[in-house]
């Protein structure tokens, strides 16, 4: 097996969709996998210049890769369902190729009630955390029991043990700073967004061929802790060019400026090959070149030297190779 995985390495919405596109077309994997999260995840694609939002199916499936979505994710059915109908409209076969593993867990109406009542972190209120909690009570419903995903029902074990040298491209959702262990609890989701949580669906760590890392050259968060500094003009200005809104929820994204601890700790946790640093082109706009080293807001002056402190952290954290992105054109 050979997999290539790409990451958050912030807080959710690093501009993964663009990443994923991108490889998918330029590589010619076998399959595309979305291993842990569900519809609250929302990755944005263009597709011929038109703009599409995937949730809980891999962006694979929009250009035509078998696409399954995992035994670590949890799917809402309905949500599922009306996904697939917006996504015939750009590929008319995709019904054919996206595959749902027989123990991926179901998120039901009564779970995404349960959030829309009681909310105290901001979640998507896409019954994430009521279903997670099912599944480890072990009291959940797995994809195999609902007749209507029958057709798309795949082993995923199966699947893999007949095609081992297959290759793959693993979708990450969210970031690791919202993973349920690592991150910054309770504001975190309920699944584990990093290599861990790709294993579990059933791989070899040596199955691991490249990990791309993606981060913005500033930091955002949705949810319902105070994360921007409100005295700070500039990051107003962040949020309104780079258009700063959910792709799932539509909430404004709260803004800080890049955090050189928080890639070393998701650096040091995970082995990223290539860290990639997406939406420059925003910093290059309002010409502010400040990150947040040790809590301290320090500012680079330049483009150089900003783009200098990251790269020569990375590399001593072994990253091969810094991508810096400008949205909306591809790496
Ligand atoms: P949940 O995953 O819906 O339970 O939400 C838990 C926290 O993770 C909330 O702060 C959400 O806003 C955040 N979150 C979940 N998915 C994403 C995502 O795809 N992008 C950004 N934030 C997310
Ligand atoms: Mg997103």
């Amino acid at each position: 097996m050979k997999i290539d995985a790409i990451l958050g390495l912030s807080l959710g919405d690093e501009g993964k969709g663009k990443i994923c596109a991108n490889l998918i077309q330029k590589n010619k994997y076998d399959y595309c996998l979305r291993f842990a999260g569900g519809a609250n995840a929302g990755h944005t694609i263009y597709v011929n210049d038109k703009k599409v939002a995937t949730h809980i199916i891999p962006t694979g499936a929009v250009f035509g890769v078998k696409s399954i979505i995992g035994p670590g994710c949890v799917l809402s059915p309905i949500s599922f369902f009306q996904e697939l109908k917006e996504l015939s409209l750009i590929n008319s076969e995709i019904e054919g190729i996206v595959r749902i593993a027989y123990n991926a867990h179901i998120v039901t109406s009564k779970h995404i009630e349960e959030e829309a009542i009681e909310n105290k972190i901001g979640t998507t209120k896409r019954g994430i955390g009521p279903a997670y909690r099912d599944k480890y009570a072990r009291t959940g419903i797995r994809a195999e029991s609902i007749p209507e995903l029958k057709p798309f029902i795949v082993d995923m074990y199966d699947e893999f043990s007949n095609n081992p040298n297959a290759s793959i491209l693993a979708e990450g959702a969210q970031g690791l700073g919202l993973d349920i262990d690592m991150g910054d609890y309770p504001f975190v989701t309920s699944s584990n967004c990093g290599i861990g949580g790709l294993l579990n669906n059933g791989f070899k760590h040596t199955d691991i061929r490249h990990i791309y890392g993606v981060v913005k050259a500033y930091t955002t968060y949705v949810g319902s802790k105070s994360f921007q500094n409100k005295s700070d003009p500039i990051l107003d200005m962040i949020a309104d060019l780079g258009a700063e809104f959910g792709t799932t929820t539509g909430r404004r994204r709260q803004i800080n400026y890049f955090d050189i601890q928080n890639l070393i700790k998701s650096l040091t946790t995970t082995s990223v090959n290539t860290l990639i640093i997406n939406k420059v082109d925003i910093l290059q706009k309002i010409g502010c070149w400040k990150l947040i080293d040790k809590g301290v807001v320090v500012d680079c002056e330049n483009e150089e030297k900003f783009k200098n402190r990251i790269i020569s952290i990375a590399s001593q954290y072994g990253v091969k190779e810094v991508i810096f992105s400008y949205s909306p054109n591809v790496i």
